[in-house]
């Protein structure tokens, strides 16, 4: 997930790019980049310095040359090519005389770039956004203006994009286009500011906020030119169409959080987007998974007999769930070990053994260090993170990356669905790899994991049902969590979220376990809240369920659509909806993570930021 921003007219042009840019920073800090349109040439700003590097680029900058006609502005969460300078946005085509900035990914990038470089094009960075510049200076060269020139060069683009894009040859003309990513258009006639007329794009509200509320939201392949004050958008075939004018009632704090109340429920409802980016381009239609960025050959993946994952925190319950999937289809060997045990006990491990590190910051120190403890013993070691060039992407031999963009919330909630779905992707893979999957089960199973996000957004839409058990039981403050085979993780992420979120004694438990010890704790009052979604073991589920109902548990009951007969062993019941079972953890800890939510705001915590924790533990 990236920020872009763009701005025509006025004498501030880098002024509002550096400032739209600052707002925009939660969407992506690897590296920032500015294109300023002065006279006829376009000159070009960037720093890939992490957190600082909008600080350098504000140092940079400072020499601008100025006044600028235009201008556009990128800060980058990397997704494809390393968080270095040549990566970083804006980039431009072999005249230098084309810019653009990009939020998304190109799945066809590969072979465009091909086709170009047989054409005499030369890149100068392994992105897929630079495709864009390239195809429209063909474009241009051709006698296109750049709107037609924009229009014409998404025809051949597959995947998601917005982007924004200025020319030399047209100064002051500004253009923008988005396909599944936000984008976000702003006019501002310039009446009493001593500006003038403007009009902007940018990814978020709160990049343009403090220049307009005139904002307009474009559809998925509209093009909009934009001169100072002026604003026209056509449809990829050329046609002139209007579009509605966006009401904003909410101040800038507020839109940088997207008009949520806090981080938590922002990315909580970005996790439809977080798992449809981390499957976008792995998914083929012929049944086959496309990894090709893994850096671990197929053979070697072949010579693999065992895999161990290490994870901490949420990361290792996603973890859990990549058991259950890669012993199922894989037909491999899995153990999943908590990383600051793992490096304490004397592993067996040599070089046919797949360890596997789960970390959404690919930081966390235990794991870090377990890895390395790993590769020393011959392991071959493959990362599963959200952060690219993370420590351990760069020390591991193989990084799968999930693409749930920045997270700020401490609580890991889009990162984490978005793991589980990597690492079904790559349970998949490594059994294709292995003869272990026909075509024909591949697609069915492809066609189960492309219509996650889908189901996800059903499971956020119920928030009402949830708030609702969550305020019946706010004064609660002790739970048990019960699951059994892909359900225990779920139980032990919801019990994890309501423990750290609001502060509230929840314990995960193996439901099938409670009868050799824990349920001397059951008695009338305990609220159990039992994960009974459809596992291969859900009769065994349900019996554990009326054990504890027997000894006078409350129970609440996450259960799937449809099976009506489930609510009469319940007090509550959070529906959701049903999907192959081995991915119904994606989709079951939505509620779980609401849950824990609504229960926290109803205590008045600070849910993006609980007290004793971090969002990265980089120490032992
Ligand atoms: C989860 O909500 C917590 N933030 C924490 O358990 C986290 O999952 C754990 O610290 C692991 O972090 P990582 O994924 O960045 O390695």
């Amino acid at each position: 997930m990236c920020g872009i921003i763009g701005v025509t007219g006025g004498r501030a042009v880098t002024d509002v790019l550096l400032q739209g840019l600052e707002r925009l920073e939660y969407r992506g800090y690897d590296s920032a980049g500015v294109v300023v349109q002065t006279g006829t040439e376009l000159w070009r700003a960037r720093a890939a310095r992490g957190t600082s590097s909008l600080a350098e680029l504000r140092r940079i900058v400072d020499g601008a040359p100025r006044p600028s006609a235009a201008g556009i502005g990128h800060t980058r969460w990397a997704t494809h090519g390393h968080p270095t300078e040549a990566n970083a946005h804006p980039h431009l085509d072999c005249s230098g005389r084309v810019a653009v900035v990009h939020n998304g990914i190109i799945e066809n990038y590969r072979e465009l770039a091909a086709k170009l470089a047989a054409g005499g094009h030369v890149f100068s960075s392994d992105t897929d956004t630079e495709v864009f510049a390239h195809l429209l200076e063909d474009e241009l060269t051709g006698g296109a203006s750049l709107a037609e020139a924009v229009r014409a060069t998404l025809r051949d683009i597959r995947g998601a994009f917005a982007v924004a894009v200025v020319w030399a040859g047209e100064p002051g003309t500004l253009v923008a286009a988005r396909r599944v990513s936000p984008l976000i258009v702003g006019v501002s006639d310039g009446e009493g500011s001593e500006d003038g007329p403007e009009a902007y794009v940018a990814s978020d509200i709160p990049a343009i906020l403090g220049r307009t509320r005139t904002l307009f939201a474009i559809d998925d392949d509209q093009v909009v030119e934009l001169r100072p004050g002026v604003m026209r958008v056509r449809t990829l075939a050329g046609k002139a169409i209007e579009v509605p004018q966006l009401s904003v009632d909410y101040d800038l704090e507020a839109a940088e959080k997207g008009g949520f109340a806090d981080f938590m429920s922002k990315e909580m409802h970005e996790q439809p987007r977080a798992v449809g980016d981390t499957l976008l381009g792995r998914l083929q239609g012929d049944g086959t998974l496309l990894l090709d960025e893994l850096r671990i050959g197929p053979d070697e993946l072949r010579q693999v007999e065992r895999v161990l994952v290490v994870a901490c925190g949420s990361s290792y319950h996603a973890g859990l769930v990549a058991k259950h999937a890669v012993e199922h289809w894989a037909r491999l060997g899995c153990e999943v070990d908590i990383a600051s045990e793992f490096r304490y006990r004397d592993p067996v491990l040599d070089e046919r053994t797949l360890v596997i590190g789960v970390s959404q910051s690919g930081e966390t120190i235990d794991t870090l260090q377990a890895l390395r403890e790993a590769r020393q013993w011959g392991a071959k070691v493959l990362v599963v993170a959200n952060v690219v060039d993370s420590s351990m992407a760069r020390e591991a031999d193989g990084v799968l990356y999930t693409h749930a963009g920045p997270e700020i919330g401490v609580a890991a909630t889009k990162t984490h669905l978005a793991q589980i779905a990597a690492l079904e992707v790559l349970a998949l893979y490594l059994a294709q790899l292995r003869g272990g999957l026909s075509p024909a089960d591949a697609r069915l199973l492809l066609a189960d994991l492309a219509g996650l996000p889908d189901l996800v957004q059903q499971a956020l839409d119920r928030d009402a049902d949830v708030a609702r058990v969550a305020e019946r039981f706010a004064d609660v403050r002790d739970f048990f969590f019960l699951g059994r085979h892909v359900g225990l993780p779920v139980a032990l992420e919801g019990a994890l979220k309501l423990k750290e979120i609001a502060y509230v004694r929840a314990e995960g438990y193996p439901a099938g376990e409670l009868k050799h010890g824990p349920i001397a704790l059951i008695e009338p009052g305990t609220v159990v809240i039992a994960v009974a979604t459809r596992t291969p073991v859900w009769e065994k589920m349900m019996a554990n369920v009326a054990e504890v109902r027997s000894r006078g548990a409350t129970v609440v009951l996450l259960a799937n659509d449809g099976h009506d007969e489930t609510a009469e062993q319940a007090d509550e019941v959070l529906w959701v909806p049903e999907t192959h079972p081995l991915f119904a953890p994606v989709v079951d800890v939505v509620p779980l993570q609401q849950f824990a939510y609504h229960v926290g705001r109803g205590r008045g915590l600070d849910v993006d930021r609980p007290r004793n924790l971090a969002k990265t533990v980089t120490v032992e």
